[in-house]
């Protein structure tokens, strides 16, 4: 089946080869820290120490002067950012502005890819017409069940399955330009399950993909050399983190940080204070890059799976070249590399 594909884009560059960037790939603009799952394998399960969920126990919508603030910024950077990500931990949907905001992107004159990763569960007549209207560019869907009693068990919530399938074939039908990944954990499907899952999806969406789960928010598996990622690819286990130096995230409330690790304490600046770019190209967050190049990370990086888990194909390993990307970080700082496309 053609359409049984990871939602990553495999046409990569060699990462090692073209770092720093002055224009991130990447800017995710937070549009809710609030989720109406909890699902047994995420930070949010733990309700009783709500410290785990970081920066997102906050369970904010970002406010409308915050996205404005976050995309005039982003039209500051000397190349167009390649990806505005409308999501982060939680779930997008909340947000009903998500239609909105992709429209305001487009109507300023960006081209970057307008992406939004969601549990559907909040798709009705209105938001499919209005999402599908928008033309935003990629919705990635988490399914997390093939039943209405799977969606009770692992995500503690009533999700109606027939209905969430109904919506997305209505949403798959209405979309102009928009391409719809459908993929669901190995562990919310039952053995047998996963032909049921393609023979059901691949008509309704462009791509569908079975993720294995892997231990996002624990520092376990430490003591091996290889590990797998949620594609199930194995990849030699990495120091250095690739997501820091292509991505970066804009919180609810405008705090920047230097990547989506949910338990970092220090923000690297507000954008009420200052831009985007001056914090993308400033000295703390080239401080952190360099760490990183000397192995020399902060607690929090070290203890943190998700430089394993950024490490979609060999182009993303970095580990080999750090210590070309030190030096040229040393002697580039302040922004001047062109990102080579
Ligand atoms: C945390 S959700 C947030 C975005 C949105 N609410 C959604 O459902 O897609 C982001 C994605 O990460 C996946 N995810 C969360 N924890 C994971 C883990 N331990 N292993 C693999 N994928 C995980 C979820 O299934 C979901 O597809």
């Amino acid at each position: 089946m053609e359409k049984v594909m990871p939602s990553f884009d495999k046409n990569r560059q060699k990462l090692g080869e073209i770092l720093p960037l002055s224009t991130p790939f990447t800017v995710i603009i937070d549009a809710s820290e609030r989720c109406n799952f909890q699902c047994s394998y995420c930070y949010r399960s733990n309700t009783k120490n709500k410290e785990n969920w970081g920066y997102a126990k906050r369970n904010d919508l970002i406010t409308w002067e915050i996205f404005e603030k976050a995309v005039a910024q982003i039209k500051e950077f000397p190349e167009e950012v390649r990806q505005i990500s409308l999501s982060n931990h939680g779930e997008p949907l909340c947000n009903r502005k998500i239609p909105q905001m992709v429209r305001y992107i487009k109507e300023n004159g960006i081209k970057s890819r307008i992406s939004i990763h969601t549990n559907a569960s909040l798709l009705d007549e209105d938001y499919i017409t209005e999402l599908a209207e928008a033309d935003i560019d990629r919705i990635v869907v988490s399914l997390q069940g093939l039943s209405t009693e799977k969606y009770a068990k692992i995500c503690r919530a009533a999700v109606d399955f027939e209905q969430l399938y109904a919506n997305l074939s209505k949403l798959y039908k209405r979309k102009k330009h928009t391409q719809v990944y459908v993929k669901i954990m190995n562990c919310a499907l039952d053995d047998g399950e996963e032909e049921k899952f393609y023979n059901l999806f691949t008509p309704i969406c462009d791509r569908a993909f079975v993720e294995q789960e892997v231990p996002i928010w624990k520092g376990e598996e430490k003591d091996t050399n290889s590990i797998s990622n949620k594609y199930g690819d194995t990849f030699a286990m990495q120091q250095c983190c690739p997501l820091i130096f292509h991505t970066i995230v804009i919180a609810t409330n405008g705090d920047v940080y230097p990547c989506t690790q949910l338990l970092r304490e220090e923000i690297l600046g507000n954008i009420n204070e200052k831009s985007l770019r001056e914090i993308w190209n400033g000295s703390q967050r080239m401080e952190l890059l360099k760490r990183q190049c000397e192995l020399n990370n902060p607690q929090i990086c070290d203890d943190c799976y998700i430089k394993q888990n950024s490490i979609y194909s060999d182009e993303d390993m970095i580990d080999d070249y750090r210590r070309e990307i030190f030096l040229r970080l040393k002697t580039e700082e302040g922004g001047k590399i062109h990102n080579a496309r």
